[in-house]
């Protein structure tokens, strides 16, 4: 009889830019490994609700720092049934909105934001059997993270995909793209970086699927080099 595969126990880093199939292609490897899947930027999203909502100005950093603490940020790690809830209500439709995209870069580059959301982090990573999807997952919130990844795609191939997700013009997300690379890359506190030790996987001319297989594939090494 066949046995299935016994459930991932690592951890799985998967860090890029958006617009590279981050999120699809964590989720699907999460199912097919049997593990939990943690989305890190659903929770800066989510502190950024609470900085909306609340009306502090996002370049006052301790006004910022001061909501964030006391938001209550829960998130699932279940793969089929990803959701986030601020302050006991689901915000799953309200972190993606143009607003809160627009204004997300300024709250996770507040570093006590960040201090608070890794150790969040870490926390719901605890025993491992899962793949945490982010910015800064190999260089900073779990250095020794196995397999470590890096997603990139060309330019074009990232508006592309944002446009068909989104529903907008591909030269407007371009431009959206462009900006958040350059404030996530730029900012003092754990800039978007490639781990020198991560697996950078271009996924322009790949489908998920096949991007899905070949991360399942660098999971199984490190579970068989383990064994
Ligand atoms: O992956 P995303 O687009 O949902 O992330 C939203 C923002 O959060 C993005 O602009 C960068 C930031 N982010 C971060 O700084 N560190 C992470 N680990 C994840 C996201």
């Amino acid at each position: 009889m066949h046995t299935p595969p016994a459930p991932f126990t690592g951890v799985v880093a998967l860090d890029g830019p958006s617009g590279t199939g981050k999120s699809t292609v964590a989720r699907q490897l999460a199912q097919r490994l049997s593990a939990r899947y943690l989305d890190t930027g659903a929770m800066y999203r989510a502190a950024t609700v609470a900085a909306l909502r609340a009306g502090v100005e996002l370049d006052d950093s301790v006004a910022v720092i001061g909501v964030v603490e006391l938001a209550k940020i829960e998130i699932s790690t279940d793969p089929t049934a990803v959701s986030v809830h601020l302050d006991g209500e689901a915000v799953d439709s309200e972190i993606r909105s143009p607003g809160t995209t627009a204004a997300v870069s300024a709250v996770s580059a507040v570093p006590a934001v960040r201090a608070q959301l890794v150790a969040a982090q870490r926390e719901l990573i605890g025993d491992g059997g899962i793949v945490v999807e982010g910015r800064d997952i190999g260089s900073v919130v779990w250095p020794t993270a196995r397999p470590k990844v890096y997603l990139t795609a060309s330019p074009e191939a990232r508006a592309g995909r944002r446009a068909g997700e989104l529903g907008a013009d591909v030269a407007t997300i371009a431009a959206d793209i462009a900006r958040r690379d350059r404030l996530d890359s730029n900012r003092a506190a754990s800039p978007l970086t490639q781990s020198p030790d991560a697996i950078e996987l271009d996924t322009t001319d790949l489908e998920i699927g096949e991007v899905v297989d070949r991360l399942v594939e660098l999971a199984n090494a490190v579970t068989n080099s383990a064994d």
